[in-house]
């Protein structure tokens, strides 16, 4: 489904960007723009700024920009169309629904109606958690520490010791068989229809926009297996989602607890540490940790403290940390998890060990030490040679030999002799990058920003210049009358960049103004917006008067035009057109002779 370009401009002309992002972040104004604290990264100091001229946002923080549309896909975590549609809602605008097709509608009001269940059966195991069997399962909660206003908050039930209790009930709310089969809360066959979950202490799943998507029910006491949950369905991707991360978002802190269990997540909570989550079932997932990184650049993971919780620590934080987020591992022994510790121990030592945690670079030493003998010589050695190994993970120098010289002070190594170890290492191996696994256990590499000095090197010389010259055209279209005769669209790279400046041509053309918010709206993909976002916010340095802004347009239209003629030589000289090369050889000349104007 695909919305019209004047559906389009209408959201944008009704939802201004200021009132938009300032429902959800406390914006205050100094100078031409809004300035607060970026909902996209933990900060103190407001580096998220909105302007309302170009009706766009950037965080010179975290660097994601964008406009209105591209705002609520961030925060709400959400796709383009579902973004427009509710901007259009709030500002009353009627969406043309002709553009669904018959299937996205039946797909559309399947979905909902499976919110719609989850929800209706959430509000039943609640309610029966009031009867007197219900009691049951209150009592354990209690057992377990667990406050009435807890128990409330998280939605906590019964579910009854019938085999179609729960059946019955949605029947009776007139849905069909065929339906209920889809919802993973029963199942149907010729001899009848069964619950899912009996006689189990019930909690609702909801994902990070309070709804209700799926169960995990524990049995009162000892008995296997000790939870069930619900199956994945259409609105229960278990990769995808995090218990807790409704209420996590909006604590305010800037780091998240990870932990395994619901129970975990909830202790945590009701001890003040509304910042918990855990991924549901058993292992993290790399979509886990892409959400995560969405919210928080840290995070303290709080796995048990056996073996099974170590192996799931050294997993996670390679995951984590491809995705940007610095890892710590929070030491709770002598307890199992969180929820014990916390039992045990009380909300404030559980603070000193937050405070106290280790990061996870001496973590994952520390595991690989306990591997080897140090009394035997040879293993030692053994020891050193792969800590050696780790240290060529890290791909920046200084923060390398920060990292030796903490191990060697840890570890009571000569500083000199592990780093030459190191280098020895370092030549025989090569460097190399942490890979992890995703969750079909391939292994990856992560991707960074530039791959090495030279794709930088690429960015500033080919793409700043191009970035930068469209900023310009956008403060100011006036630009536009000089500017086209002399570059063109096509002496901007392929791709991204060559449509921007395309579109930008257009509403130049057009409507005498670059208008930069539609141009990101252009591209539906959140990356692609996100690297559209940021052609347009690409500023001369510093304070420039008019007579320096000018010359520094002239230099970025030469840079521009030699790396476009460049690239055509190469191409000629592929294509074998000798008379091609001449030709764009004389102009390239020309071109580096700066006593040519080209503006
Ligand atoms: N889990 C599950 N199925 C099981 C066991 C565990 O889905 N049979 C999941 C649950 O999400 C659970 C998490 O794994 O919350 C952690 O399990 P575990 O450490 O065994 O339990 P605790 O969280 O300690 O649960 P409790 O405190 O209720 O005993
Ligand atoms: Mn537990």
């Amino acid at each position: 489904m695909r919305y019209s370009d004047e559906t389009i401009a209408e959201v944008f002309a009704r939802n201004d960007i200021v009132d938009v992002v300032g429902m959800y972040v406390h914006l205050q104004k100094k100078g031409a723009n809004y300035w607060g604290l970026c909902p996209f990264h933990g900060e103190k100091t407001p580096s998220f700024s909105v302007n309302g001229n170009k009706q766009m946002f950037y965080c010179f923080g975290c660097h994601k920009g964008g406009n209105v549309i591209t705002f609520l896909m961030e925060y709400e975590n959400i796709s383009f169309q579902e973004a427009v549609k509710e901007l259009a809602d709030r500002s009353g605008i009627d969406l043309p629904e002709v553009r669904e097709t018959e299937e996205d509608k039946r797909n559309r009001n399947f979905i909902q109606k499976l919110f719609e269940v989850n929800k209706l059966a959430a509000e039943y195991f609640f309610k029966m958690g009031k009867t007197e069997r219900g009691q049951m399962a209150i009592n354990y909660f209690k057992k377990r520490g667990l406050t009435d206003e807890t128990i409330r908050h998280w939605g906590l039930g019964y579910s009854m010791p019938y085999s179609d209790d729960l059946y019955k009930f949605l029947k009776s709310k007139d849905y069909s068989d065929e339906f209920l089969k889809e919802t993973g809360l029963v199942s149907i066959n010729e001899k009848g229809a069964m619950d899912k979950f009996w006689n189990r202490a019930m909690f609702p799943i909801m994902d990070e926009r309070d709804r209700v998507i799926a169960f995990g029910g524990r049995v009162m006491g000892d008995g296997e297996p000790k939870y069930l949950n619900s199956p994945e369905t259409k609105v229960f991707d278990k990769g995808n989602n995090l218990y807790g991360l409704n209420y996590a978002r909006h604590s305010g802190k800037n780091a998240f607890l990870l932990c395994e269990g619901y129970m975990d997540v909830i202790s945590l909570h009701q001890a003040g540490f509304t910042n918990a989550v855990a991924s549901l079932g058993t292992a993290l997932t790399d979509r886990n940790a892409l959400k995560l990184s969405k919210y928080v650049k840290e995070i303290y993971l709080t796995y048990d403290s056996d073996g099974a919780g170590t192996k799931a620590a050294l997993r996670a934080i390679p995951m984590l940390e491809a995705r940007g987020i610095t890892v710590k591992v929070i030491n709770m022994k002598p307890h199992k998890d969180p929820d014990e510790f916390i039992k045990a121990l009380g909300a404030e030592e559980y603070q000193k060990r937050i405070d106290n945690a280790e990061s996870s670079f001496f973590f994952e030493i520390r595991i690989l030490a306990s591997g080897f003998n140090m009394e035997d010589p040879k293993e030692k050695n053994d020891f050193y040679e792969s800590v050696a190994r780790r240290m060529l993970d890290f791909s920046n120098e200084l923060e390398r030999s920060t990292y030796e010289e903490a191990f060697a002070k840890h570890y009571n190594v000569d500083t000199r002799k592990f780093h030459e170890l190191v280098i020895e290492t370092a030549r025989r191996e090569g460097p190399r990058r942490p890979s992890y696994r995703t969750d079909t256990g391939e292994e990856r590499i992560p991707k960074k920003k530039f791959e090495n000095a030279a794709e930088k090197k690429l960015d500033d010389k080919i793409l700043q210049p191009q970035r930068l010259l469209l900023t310009c055209l956008s403060d100011d279209p006036t630009l536009y009358a000089r500017l086209a005769p002399v570059v063109s669209p096509s002496d901007f790279s392929e791709g991204i960049y060559r449509k921007v400046a395309e579109l930008a041509y257009n509403f130049c053309r057009e409507s005498g103004s670059v208008n930069a918010a539609r141009i990101v709206s252009c591209f539906e993909d959140r990356e692609e917006q996100e690297k559209v976002g940021v052609i347009f916010q690409t500023d001369l340095p510093g304070e420039v008067n008019d007579a320096e802004r000018s010359k520094a347009i002239e230099d970025t239209v030469r840079k521009i035009k030699l790396n476009s003629v460049e690239d055509q030589i190469n191409a000629a000289i592929e294509a074998g057109d000798g008379q091609k090369v001449n030709e764009l050889l004389k102009l390239q000349v020309s071109l580096k002779n700066r006593s040519n104007k080209l503006l």
